[in-house]
């Protein structure tokens, strides 16, 4: 991995090298190796009436830059709104879960993190992270900026889909751990796949551990709509940046000037729905997925659900599954929420 650009020894004493390790999951049990699996998502996706693809094929290097930008429009308020709530609340986090592993779901460049980093450090707690992401140059490069800024940060990085990191989650360095999924990520996900996803959670969490989520809440379509689908067109690049990603991984030849961006809020369900809506018809080939689709004009792909939540709907779903809500913070507009839960002591 790339050196961080620091002396090897930091004011603490220990050594770089020594406080960082970085680990990349596989599931060498599983009866379809990724490698194996890859595009067949694409291809069921794309061969389904009404189509569509899965976010994650947003994230490539070029993608996860353009979400840093989206992070930054004055439309796109849920960075800031969550970050405004993460300052305000960052102590009490703290002082309510004593020391603990700091482990992130789709940790990202980690910006967020240095808040709660900055409160645990205050309390002189020892300062230890797990970022779980599926990006290695993202992980990478954010874990050695953080431990040049944070002397007694230990991290352990973890290179993995969600989903196997929860599986196999190690026990905690400290005496508890707090996992902690921002960003409203959960969104992305439908009833159903949020309903394996938490008893993913509670699968990996011991009792008495913490889990911090922050949630998009519902509010009007004039907020929303803005916020995918800004003035400056980055979230139009963004959308279309799945096809130039599709197109280098599976050999395709989207025409990303034949194929624009939409964005709208679907009340009924409570979700932003993002496409990527063909010009004009049009026959699209992945090469090495072996996969012809036809476009009629007009057709689009849904590349993603963005769901909006109810505060009170998630913290009694939670509790429910035995992630008992400790305290919950919103922002004087209610635009976001942010809940710290515990899983209660009974889980069997
Ligand atoms: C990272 C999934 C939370 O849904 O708001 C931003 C992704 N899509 N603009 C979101 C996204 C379009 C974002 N999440």
């Amino acid at each position: 991995m790339k050196s961080p650009k620091l002396s090897d020894r930091t004011n603490s004493g220990s050594i770089v090298e020594n406080r960082l390790h970085l680990e990349r999951l596989v599931s060498a049990a599983a009866p379809t190796p990724t490698e194996i699996n890859a595009g067949s998502d694409v291809v069921s996706g794309l061969t389904q009436n009404p189509k569509s693809l899965p976010p994650k094929y947003f994230y490539d290097d070029r993608g996860s830059t353009l979400f840093e930008l989206i992070c930054q429009l004055p439309e796109y308020y849920l960075t800031r709104t969550e970050t405004a709530i993460l300052q305000e609340s960052a102590g009490a986090i703290a002082r309510l879960t004593g020391p603990c592993e700091i482990v992130e779901l789709g940790s990202g460049s980690s910006t967020k993190t240095r808040i709660l980093l900055d409160a645990y450090s205050q309390l002189e707690y020892p300062l230890n992270y797990v970022p779980i992401d599926i990006s290695p140059t993202i992980l990478e490069n954010s874990a050695c900026q953080l431990l040049a800024d944070y002397p007694s940060l230990q991290i352990h990085g973890i290179v993995s889909t969600y989903e196997l990191a929860l599986a196999k989650m190690a026990p905690p360095q400290l005496p508890t751990r707090m996992l902690c999924f921002l960003g409203s990520t959960l969104g992305n996900l439908n009833p159903q796949e949020c309903d394996v996803f938490f008893s993913q959670i509670v699968g990996a969490l011991r009792s008495g551990e913490y889990f911090l989520l922050g949630i998009d809440l519902d509010k009007s379509h004039e907020i929303l709509e803005p916020a995918y689908d800004d003035s400056q067109g980055v979230t139009a690049a963004f959308n279309l940046n799945m096809l130039r990603h599709l197109n280098r991984k599976f050999e395709g030849n989207f025409d990303l000037t034949q194929f624009e961006h939409l964005a709208f809020y679907d009340r009924e369900e409570c979700q932003i729905e993002m496409h990527l809506k063909s010009k004009k018809a049009q026959t699209v080939n992945l090469r090495s997925l072996d996969l012809t689709v036809e476009f009629a004009a007009g057709e689009t792909i849904r590349s993603e659900i963005s769901r909006k939540f109810n505060l009170d709907a998630v913290r009694a779903d939670l509790s429910r599954r035995g992630l008992m809500p400790v305290q919950v913070w919103t922002d004087p507009n209610q635009w976001f929420g942010l809940i710290l839960c515990q899983l209660s002591a009974n889980k069997d």
